[in-house]
């Protein structure tokens, strides 16, 4: 068979079906970035790179526990298919959750999910047709530019600052679809503890947002899976809290409680809602009725409330490792202080290339995740993300340490072929124009 579809010219030597694939399939080609974290995950590396949430920060007899008692008692009904919109009770106590963050729903509008990545991969079915715009902050969410581009829609990134999306910029990007004859289906944002960016969108800012999209009739698909882990005052409440019909909210359980239960959740108008059970049903039946279970069990018995604290203070705690360790080895350099989630922006001379050092950082046995990722047009050359959840401090300080070992290698080779002397880093190394035109 093979052979037939690589004589037709549909094929090729690495893959026979290479002609087969939905257009849309183009959109996942893995990076090289990503055959590097392959070489990253090793021990002896710290990786500064993934957003992996320190799951043993949580104590396992509190997950055993519930899990004994849900077999013990419902049993059958956990290992049984269930309904697609989610198990009732776990919808209930979603509601306490995001009261948490001051929203008010009815339990009829949450829809469980496979993790909050299912609920944007179906909101993407819903709404997303080829050639399509979304609008998002820039730098976004990588996982979702990637569900963007594969259903052929445009990300368009709308700048940001420290305090979050900035509103002029949301009045420009529209204005010129709009010129254009482009469709923006909707804005997607990630207001508090941004990833990648760390920052928080302000409250001002919220009810800006929020007052454009509203009258310029866009749909806002609200991320929010770090709100509560803040380290010092509680964030401005979820733009979701101001409005209901314009808001599709996401939530889940991945940075709160653990990943592997993959259960999140979104919150939509009715409409909407009605949609993506549907869409549920049609891509997994439904969530997992095992991990629902066990999740709806733990709320129900375990000091959840508690658990939370514990992980903003392991969270904190390593966010000031990172901090502390970036003034002190690479004060040269720019960052964002997050008032809490995993994510530090790092921002790096003009000239220096995040993508190109990464393989240099990892001789030195540290990675992180280069700008361009978070990026769907290439921005992003001279930032990089550095996650400070899942090492501990120590070895924060140890990949900090390492890092600057390689930033300031790329600098130093930088002025010694300079012909024009010292050059100029935005921290102050020099002041000449950049790098020589024929290094990069
Ligand atoms: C902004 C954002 N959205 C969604 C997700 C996916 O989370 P989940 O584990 O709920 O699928 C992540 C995971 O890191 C994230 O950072």
């Amino acid at each position: 068979m093979s052979k037939n579809n690589t004589a037709s010219g549909k094929g090729n030597n690495l893959d026979p079906w290479y002609g087969n694939y939905a257009a849309r399939a183009a959109g996942l080609a893995a990076s090289e970035v990503r055959a590097l974290f392959a070489v990253a995950s090793r021990p002896e590396v710290v990786s500064l790179a993934g957003g992996m949430p320190f799951v043993s920060a949580l104590p396992k007899d509190l997950v055993i526990d519930a899990m004994n008692r849900v077999m013990e008692e419902q049993g059958p009904t956990a290992l049984q298919y269930g309904s697609g919109q989610g198990v009732p009770l776990l919808r209930e106590q979603i509601l306490e959750v995001m009261a948490l963050e001051g929203i008010k729903a009815n339990v009829d509008d949450v829809v469980v999910t496979t993790g909050s990545q299912h609920a944007l991969e179906l909101v993407s079915k819903l709404f997303l047709d080829p050639g399509d715009v979304v609008l998002a902050e820039g730098p976004s969410y990588v996982t979702a530019v990637v569900i963007f581009k594969s259903y052929q829609a445009i990300t368009e990134h709308v700048a940001m600052d420290d305090h979050g999306l900035i509103p002029e910029s949301l009045r420009e990007h529209i204005a010129s679809n709009k010129a254009a004859g482009k469709r923006i289906k909707f804005l997607y944002t990630i207001p508090t503890f941004h990833n990648p960016a760390g920052v928080t969108l302000s409250w001002e800012r919220r009810i800006e947002i929020l007052q454009i999209c509203r009258s310029e009739g866009i749909l806002v698909l609200e991320d929010n899976p770090y709100g509560l882990l803040y380290f010092g005052e509680q964030p401005p409440s979820a733009l979701r809290s101001l409005e209901s019909e314009g808001v599709v909210y996401l939530g889940t359980f991945s940075k709160t409680l653990a990943p592997g239960f993959r259960v999140g959740w979104v919150l939509a108008p009715h409409a909407i809602r009605e949609k993506l059970i549907l869409a549920n049903e049609a891509a997994v039946l439904c969530p997992s009725s095992f991990s629902q279970l066990v999740i709806s069990e733990y709320l129900k018995t375990a000091d959840w409330k508690g658990q939370i604290d514990t992980f903003r203070g392991v969270y904190r705690e390593r966010k000031e490792a990172m901090l502390s360790a970036l003034t002190e080895y690479l004060p040269d350099l720019t960052w964002t202080d997050p008032a809490g989630g995993f994510y530090v922006w790092v921002t790096l001379p003009d000239y220096l290339d995040s993508k190109q050092m990464l393989p240099r950082a990892v001789t030195e046995l540290v990675a992180y995740t280069p700008g361009t990722a978070f990026f769907g047009n290439g921005d992003g050359r001279n930032n990089m993300r550095l996650s400070f959840c899942y090492p501990t401090p120590e070895a924060i300080r140890l990949g900090v340490r390492r890092l600057s070992t390689v930033v300031n290698a790329e600098l130093d080779l930088l002025e010694t072929f300079s012909a024009t002397g010292p050059l100029s880093a935005s921290g102050g190394r020099g002041s000449s124009e950049g790098p020589p035109p024929n290094l990069n």
